[in-house]
């Protein structure tokens, strides 16, 4: 018998509880038989859930690590710079490892880790949770069928939005380099590592700028305070700790994230206790952030193929949008000098935060947003453009800005349809990628029991 895989969890955190959730979902598959987490209050809360006994709960993964193996497979699920530790010392021990993302902080880090494990002889995943997305599948798919024609460059955004940047990367774990990482490696690794596999060549010459424009001191508001709760400015405040987190109550979806990073205690006391005394009730102006707020990469892969990768906090919190360019083979009957096609991630993120008042500058309206920024091939594609793409304008309007009302918001195009995996909801991402970590192990344990 090879089902359920039994896994221990290290880390007990939201990505721990992800995943924890798929063993609950899919008792058949997967098995949770211990726990490993410092905070005694989140770590019972999931083992009671799963039904892990007492003796099986650590409350540091190296207490786990000192027992006999306990299970099939660890997820390590602890903090960026808790992750070379516990990876490699649970591969020793026989665990096969899924290993929440990035690798390690550094390269060297990272080039030392992958070659113990390999020693080992254990399977090991990294949480580059956006290969296994049905978007990615899509993509890649177009690519590989020739729809794009030659492949030239990919140009991909990361649109992390205002308020999860000051959430994520101002205020909360991600905001120091020295303690998690830079942004582009703690965000954007995923997107680094997806262009990679796009593309299917090694990068050969990679470049970058970018820096932290906006969430420094010099652009503090005359008025302002340290804390939201303080502040006399708050109101006209698109950062407002205050209207954010006390806006989450009541939503389901709100309250598990971002409000459960926040404070347990969900109320409006609890919430107002915690933005008085914790960091997430800091000014975005005042607080010892150093990760860059916006950055760009280029990448040259082997073959010529070249690559954008642009990482903003000044967008709407959005799904990544990818436009592949190529050139066509002259053959057949559709003679284009050039095309692209764009492609937008449908799963996943929404801009649920930026209701009401809206953001920096009053854009982030839900409904303005779904017109703004998308890349719309132009009128009467594929276009007679040598080289490039007819891309990025308004939906609904004319170059001109004439507004035409018969005009579509989408100009319907095959990959778009092709998406219909598209339709994949929220939490398919971890599904997947858990799914496909699962079956890997669950296949080794065959051939191994068998
Ligand atoms: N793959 C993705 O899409 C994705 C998304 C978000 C976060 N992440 C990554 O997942 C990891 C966890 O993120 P999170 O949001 O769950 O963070 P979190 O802070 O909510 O959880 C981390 C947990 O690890 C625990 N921990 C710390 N030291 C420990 C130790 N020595 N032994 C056992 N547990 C320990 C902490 O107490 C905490 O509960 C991070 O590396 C993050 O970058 C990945």
């Amino acid at each position: 018998m090879v089902w359920p895989v039994t896994i221990a969890v290290v880390g007990t955190g939201l990505r721990g509880y992800t995943f924890a959730g798929y063993a609950q979902r899919f008792p058949d598959r997967v098995r949770a038989v211990a726990v490993a987490d410092p905070r005694v209050e989140r770590r019972d809360v999931l083992a009671d859930r799963l039904g892990v006994t007492a003796d099986h709960r650590f409350v540091d993964w190296r207490e786990l690590a000192a027992r006999p193996p306990l299970a099939d497979a660890v997820v390590v699920t602890t903090p960026d710079h808790e992750h070379v530790g516990p990876a490699r010392r649970f591969a020793e021990l026989g665990y096969h490892v899924l290993l929440e993302k990035p690798i390690a902080p550094t390269a060297a880090e990272c080039v030392a880790l992958v070659e113990a494990v390999e020693a080992t002889g254990v399977i090991f995943a990294v949480c580059h949770v956006l290969r296994y997305t049905a978007y990615t599948d899509a993509v890649r798919q177009a690519v590989r069928d020739g729809r794009i024609g030659r492949l030239v460059g990919v140009a991909h955004l990361e649109p992390v939005g205002w308020w999860h940047f000051a959430h994520s990367y101002v205020r909360g774990n991600w905001r120091r380099s020295q303690e998690s990482g830079p942004s582009l490696l703690t965000k954007c690794c995923h997107d680094l590592d997806w262009l990679r596999y796009l593309v299917g060549q090694p990068p050969v010459r990679v470049s970058s700028v970018g820096g932290l424009h906006h969430f420094t001191s010099a652009n503090r508001p005359d008025g302002a305070a340290d804390r939201c709760l303080d502040c006399a400015v708050e109101s006209r405040c698109p950062y407002s700790a205050v209207r954010l987190y006390l806006g989450c109550l009541g939503d389901p979806r709100r309250e598990r994230w971002p409000l459960s990073v926040v404070t347990t205690d969900l109320t409006e006391y609890g919430v107002r206790l915690a933005l008085r005394e914790g960091p997430y009730g800091r000014c975005v102006y005042a607080c010892d952030n150093n990760v860059a707020d916006h950055q760009v990469v280029t990448v040259e892969f082997a073959g010529g193929v070249t690559a954008t990768l642009t990482m903003s906090a000044f967008t709407p919190m959005g799904r990544r949008r990818t436009l592949v360019m190529g050139y066509p083979r002259l053959s057949g009957r559709r003679r284009r000098a050039g095309h692209g096609h764009p492609f937008r991630q449908r799963e996943g993120k929404q801009d649920y935060g930026c209701r009401g008042r809206g953001g920096p500058g009053r854009w982030p309206r839900r409904r303005r947003l779904r017109r703004y920024g998308r890349v719309h091939r132009g009128r009467g594609d594929p276009g007679p453009v040598i080289g490039t793409v007819r891309t990025t304008r308004v939906a609904g309007r004319s170059p001109h800005g004439v507004r035409r009302r018969t005009q579509p918001a989408h100009r319907p195009c095959r990959t778009r349809r092709a998406g219909g995996v598209e339709r994949v909801r929220d939490g398919s991402r971890q599904r997947d990628q858990v799914d496909r970590a699962v079956g890997r192990i669950g296949a080794t344990n065959r051939h191994a029991r068998s």
